[in-house]
């Protein structure tokens, strides 16, 4: 491993800052190499030391330091500071540096590309703009102006309100932008540039109109109005729902190309991914419209939760993050499918959350530890802490969570606050003990719930036993008791629901909180079936000895639609797991048994079409992974295809009837649709899988007539799945049409770095030569590079190694350009603790050339210093 370590910094060490700026004044230059930057702070020490102000600073070349008006020399500087010495408690601090946008393609701090000027702050990229007290628990104003070449940089944006402008004699010109809401310099952004606006209006609930302003890269303006539409429908949301109104008179949203996440809720003016911007039907799938919708609403609801009250310290990251996620959810959940919005979220829970508390990144929603903190927008913070948030909202019900929401606003408006000011206000509101429940926010690992039950056919009692297990994690070996909602139901065996308790409630939320807890119930006429976490009540796994007659009764006869789709996914997980080591006779027996119980679902009217659709995938290989302690990858892979293809062979006219069962319509991001592609998309896979003679034909049909990209990629999908040549010919024609198109010929980039050919690796080093292929766009690189290591089994994990090498062989070349793109697609290189031991070797050999990279940055460093044994 590299020589210099990194430092740790601890939750623990939290100190308030030596002190405080609350206004700023900043000016840009924009020039591509040396932009000039001046930044005057008004300052104030913080109550009574003689300390030395130390600002953060990183790759910033100094030209002045002036306090009071006068040019300063007693200040020392680091790599990563600025020390002044001073006496004086209240003072004008004044910094005139040069950055270089145009060599930075961290894409954090300024940067320039594909002509365009943009900043990205969170979570410490502010100290590459100018020294600063870089942390988000400082407050402050910000008034900014912006100097640029006016034919190249028509817009100039910033946070806030736009309060000046003029020209300057030398084909210059400036804009000043003035943003009256204080905040932490994380927020703060700056956009230079040539774009097509896009312009529309809100009115807010208390009758003030918002100004609402698109910015997409010219020639894109047909492809914004989902986004807007969007953000009309969040801002409209977050009035009605939590009474939240937005805030300043005008609201910006920027899509760039190359940007490092989805995008960025700074005050004001969000900059965005463009992927999470633009759509049209030619271009964009159901799930981007879906997702477009839910980022743009995501970063909306940032304004309160996160700007309005933002984090004291970035170990607090989930109180915005877990609550803005939960948030989003809720919308999506109020603009479409509930019940599929929650099975799409459990899937990241158990696909990447899971694998995440397994692994040696292993951290609680709130961290204690941090090397890198761009480490520590994970799954867990995010995903996890939305599931924290959701049982607060189920153990306080809607009304007591609200109240929690309203107190919190009114207690910590205009301030930066920790997590447990959040848990506070919830256990104030609603005069609930919630000190056990704050271990969420401590402990990591995912619960298991150990589940038995007895029935006494004499006395007619049934009682249910609930167990919590916790297991120790990487970085945490001592674990408590959670406090773990857990709502189910009873079934007898005519598959109807019994009711619980006095009333004709069917469904029990229990509160465990102690190791093992046990309930009973009187006068049950015969052993009933437990349906388990409905509506995935907690974060865990569920451990009930549940025979697959039983999991197929759950799955018809659940009063809640997650349940069902549940008991369906676990029949699919037990046959895939089940198959290995089997005589060819008992797995063929053992694979009819199970998709026979999924007759009655497949023809059934009972269920929406998008809910069979789900009902009827099986388990991503993702899934079937995290359910194992370990993992015999090529018979897992090997298994799940095998029950794929009968799946498909099995049900070969009920797909071909449900292909055939719609009239198609033109293009429209609406539910009824979006259902039927999915439906029709899926059979489509199967009928490819199942060797349906003419499926060729339906699929060149299908590609031909697609006018949009949802049944376009459908196509691609079922062609590569089938393996067959056609494949290769409908690539080749993919990719002439929408050769100029990035943002589409990323899912081409997938669509290849995702085949199961011996070719590979290959493949992907052609394609890296692509003329649209650049190491420098991180959507191209997680297209290409993130997606075979995340989803090609087969590839990532050849055996010989070959995969692993060559991933590594690329984070040595990425570590130099975009550290923080790096250290996401590592991900899949650490998490080796669950395979066999040749591939563990294979893994940590990589790891370890990896680790010996010169210049390697803290973000891999964290992870591999942490990942090898
Ligand atoms: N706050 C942003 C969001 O979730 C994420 C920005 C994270 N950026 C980063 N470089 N770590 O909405
Ligand atoms: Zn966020």
């Amino acid at each position: 491993m590299s020589t210099i370590i990194p430092a740790v910094k601890k939750r623990a060490d939290y100190r308030q800052p030596d002190f405080l700026i609350d206004h700023v004044d900043l000016e840009f230059t924009l020039i591509e190499t040396t932009t000039k930057v001046i930044c005057i702070s008004k300052v104030t020490r913080n109550g009574s030391h003689n300390k030395p102000l130390i600002l953060d600073g990183e790759g910033i070349q100094l030209s002045s330091v002036c306090i009071n008006g006068t040019e300063a020399a007693d200040y020392q500087q680091t790599d990563t500071s600025l020390t002044i010495d001073i006496d004086t408690d209240t003072f004008e601090l004044r910094i005139e540096s040069i950055i270089n946008p145009k060599d930075n393609s961290s894409l954090e701090g300024l940067y320039l590309q594909a002509g365009a000027y943009c900043t990205q702050c969170e979570a410490e990229g502010f100290r590459k703009i100018t020294y600063f007290l870089d942390r988000p628990d400082v407050l402050a104003t910000y008034d900014v102006k912006i100097i640029a070449d006016k034919v190249n940089f028509p817009f100039l944006l910033s946070n806030g309100n736009k309060v000046d402008s003029g020209d300057l004699s030398d084909g210059k010109h400036w804009i000043k932008w003035s943003d009256p809401f204080k905040k932490p310099c994380y927020l703060f952004a700056l956009v230079a540039g040539d774009f097509d606006l896009l312009e529309d209006k809100f009115v807010t609930q208390s009758g003030r109109t918002i100004a609402l302003e698109l910015f997409v890269d010219k020639g894109m303006l047909g492809r914004g109005q989902h986004a807007l539409d969007s953000l009309k429908k969040a801002m409209k949301w977050d009035e009605t729902e939590f009474g939240l109104e937005y805030d300043l008179d005008i609201y910006m949203i920027v899509a760039v190309d190359f940007f490092n996440m989805g995008a960025m809720e700074n005050k004001g003016l969000n900059v965005f991914n463009s992927k999470f911007v633009l759509a049209d039907a030619q271009t964009a799938t159901d799930e981007d419209y879906f997702n477009i919708e839910a980022v743009i609403a995501h970063e909306y609801f940032h304004n309160w939760t996160g700007n309005r009250v933002t984090c004291r310290d970035w170990f607090q990251l989930s109180l915005k993050e877990g609550l803005t996620v939960f948030r989003d959810q809720q919308f999506s959940a109020d603009m479409s499918s509930p019940i599929v919005n929650r099975i799409q979220n459990v899937k990241v829970i158990r696909e990447r959350q899971f694998a995440e508390d397994a692994s040696a990144m292993s951290h609680p929603i709130r961290p204690d530890e941090v090397i890198e903190m761009n480490n520590f927008y994970t799954v867990t913070v995010y995903d996890k802490g939305s599931e924290v948030i959701r049982m607060l909202f189920t153990l306080l019900s809607k009304t007591g969570f609200l109240a929690g929401i309203k107190l919190y606003f009114k207690r910590f408006d205009g301030q930066a606050v920790t997590c447990d000011d959040f848990v506070q206000a919830m256990e104030d509101a609603n005069d609930k003990d919630l000190s056990q429940f704050r271990r969420w926010y401590s402990q990591s690992g995912t619960p298991q719930i150990v589940v038995t039950d007895t029935y006494d056919a004499i006395s007619k009692i049934y009682r249910i036993a609930f167990e919590q297990k916790h297991i120790a994690t990487f970085e945490q070996k001592e674990k408590q008791n959670l406090v773990i909602p857990i709502q189910f139901s009873l079934l007898n065996d005519k598959l109807e629901s019994l009711n619980l308790g006095d009333t004709d409630q069917q469904q029990l939320t229990l509160e465990l909180n102690e190791t093992q807890q046990c309930l009973e119930f009187y006068n049950v006429e015969s052993k009933p079936i437990p349906s388990l976490l409905h509506g995935f009540s907690a974060p865990v796994k569920v451990d009930y000895p549940y025979t697959q007659q039983q999991l197929g009764n759950v799955m018809l006869g659940s009063p809640d639609e997650f349940a069902r789709w549940d008991a369906g996914q676990q029949l699919f997980s037990n046959c895939i797991h089940n198959l290995a080591g089997k005589t060819e006779l008992q797995q063929t027996t053992s694979i009819a048994e199970t998709i026979a119980m999924f007759e009655p679902i497949i023809e059934s009217k009972d269920i929406s079409l998008a809910l069979k659709a789900e009902i009827l995938t099986l388990p991503s290989f993702e899934t079937l992974f995290q359910q194992l302690d370990t993992v015999n990858i090529d018979a897992l892979n090997q298994s799940r295809k095998q029950l794929f293809k009968a799946l498909a062979q099995t049900f070969q006219a009920n797909w071909l009837s449900h292909y055939s069962a719609f009239e198609k319509q033109p293009y429209a991001y609406q539910s009824q649709q979006v259902e039927q592609r999915k439906m029709q998309n899926l059979a489509l896979k199967y009928l490819t899988l199942s060797a349906q003679p003419d499926v060729e034909q339906l699929l060149t049909q299908q590609f031909n007539n697609a006018d949009n990209m949802t049944d376009s990629l459908g196509v691609l999908g079922a062609a590569q799945l089938g393996d067959l040549d056609l494949f290769e010919r409908l690539m080749l024609a993919f990719e002439q049409k929408w050769h100029a198109d990035p943002l589409v010929l990323d899912k081409w980039f997938a669509l290849h770095a995702n085949t199961d050919r011996s070719d590979i690796l290959a493949r992907i080093s052609i394609l890296m030569g692509h003329s649209r292929f650049t190491i420098n766009n991180p959507n191209r690189v997680r297209a290409l590079i993130g997606t075979f290591c995340f989803f090609n089994v087969a590839g990532f994990h050849n055996i010989d190694g070959t995969g692993y090498k060559f991933v590594a062989d690329y984070l040595i070349k990425l570590n130099e350009v975009n550290p923080q793109i790096a250290a996401r697609i590592i991900t899949p290189l650490i998490q080796w603790q669950k395979v066999d031991k040749t591939r563990q070797q294979l893994m940590q050999l990589q790891l370890m050339r990896i680790g010996d990279t010169k210049g390697l940055s803290k973000d891999l460093f964290e992870k591999i210093s942490k990942s090898l044994p």
